[in-house]
């Protein structure tokens, strides 16, 4: 088994991308709750640094924004990286709106617009990967998705979108919209612990699908502050972050990281996570 952090993977078969992206939600705001608006110079920076690094993937969507709405990450990807370098995948989600208080569940009728707004903040024909996402905190068992599937399929063929993806979902969510379009990635919160994820996530390295956890950090509580983690970093002269990276990434080749951050220091030590090489008994000790 490779433990290596590095390499790429060809989101749909044909967009290739480095393993570790970036997570644009913490470019407009520093958590979730009663968090705030970052300052958009610092995050524009951020994002150039990542583009200079060499960050091909970027994950993002209409509502990732300030809590008052103001600061949106669409608006900074393209204030600081327009004309897109080429090669650069931009990844988002449509599903929740954006309302008074924050993301909302959207229905199949805010689709459209939402891939619009996306097309137009983004300043681009043409969406790389877009995500359906569905439900809440949990996967919603039982919800069909096709009827929304459909609208995204639709705008797939209309070529506003190259790919479609699934985010929170459950197996049974992933066959029934494999039933209207190929679904190229899926974007959930990962336990690589919980039976349900596992196998999930080992279904879609079987068909070579994305599998982008999110939150790969514990969303900044989990992980990157865990002593198994700590332990294993200090091995090799690594962060706790760093580690948790590259044990996501080893787990198979179709895992990828979108780390979240509005900080340079952070972006850096993330990206080096590239570079780090678990041994077997890192990963053993890490289960
Ligand atoms: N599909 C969905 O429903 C969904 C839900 C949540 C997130 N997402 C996506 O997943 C991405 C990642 O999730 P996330 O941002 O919630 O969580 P995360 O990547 O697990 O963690 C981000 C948090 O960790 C901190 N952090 C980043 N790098 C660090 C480092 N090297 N050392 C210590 N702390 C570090 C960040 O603070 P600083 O900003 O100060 O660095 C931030 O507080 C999001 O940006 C978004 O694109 C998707």
């Amino acid at each position: 088994m490779d433990h290596s952090a590095h390499g790429t993977f060809a989101i749909g078969g044909d967009l290739a991308v480095d393993r570790i992206g970036l997570g644009a939600m913490r470019l407009a705001r520093n958590g979730m709750g009663d968090a705030t608006a970052r300052d958009p110079q610092t995050a524009r920076a951020v994002l150039r640094r990542a583009a200079e690094l060499g960050v091909d993937h970027i994950d993002t969507a209409d509502f990732y924004r300030s809590p008052d709405g103001t600061v949106r990450a669409n608006d900074l990807i393209r204030q600081a990286l327009f004309p897109y370098p080429p090669g650069l995948v931009i990844a988002t989600k449509v599903g929740p709106v954006f309302g008074p208080g924050g993301p909302t569940q959207g229905t199949a009728a805010d689709l459209r617009p939402a891939v619009e707004a996306n097309l137009e903040a983004l300043g681009v024909d043409r969406l790389d990967l877009v995500y359906l996402r569905i439900g809440w905190r949990v996967p919603p068992r039982g919800e069909s998705l096709s009827e929304r599937f459909e609208v995204l399929a639709a705008l797939r063929e209309e070529g506003l979108i190259r790919h479609l993806g699934l985010s929170n979902v459950d197996q049974a969510h992933l066959s029934e919209a494999q039933r209207v379009a190929p679904v190229a990635a899926i974007q959930n919160l990962f336990d690589p612990a919980d039976a349900d994820q596992a196998a999930l996530a080992e279904r879609a390295a079987a068909e070579q699908i994305a599998f982008v956890p999110f939150g790969p950090l514990g969303s900044g509580q989990g992980s990157a502050h865990d002593e198994r983690y700590a332990a294993v970093a200090r091995r090799h002269g690594a962060t706790a972050a760093q580690v948790a990276l590259a044990h996501l990434l080893a787990l198979s080749p179709n895992m990828l990281a979108i780390p979240g951050t509005g900080s340079l220091a952070h972006l850096e030590e993330n990206l080096a996570a590239r570079s780090l090489t678990l041994t077997s008994d890192d990963i053993a000790a890490l289960r």
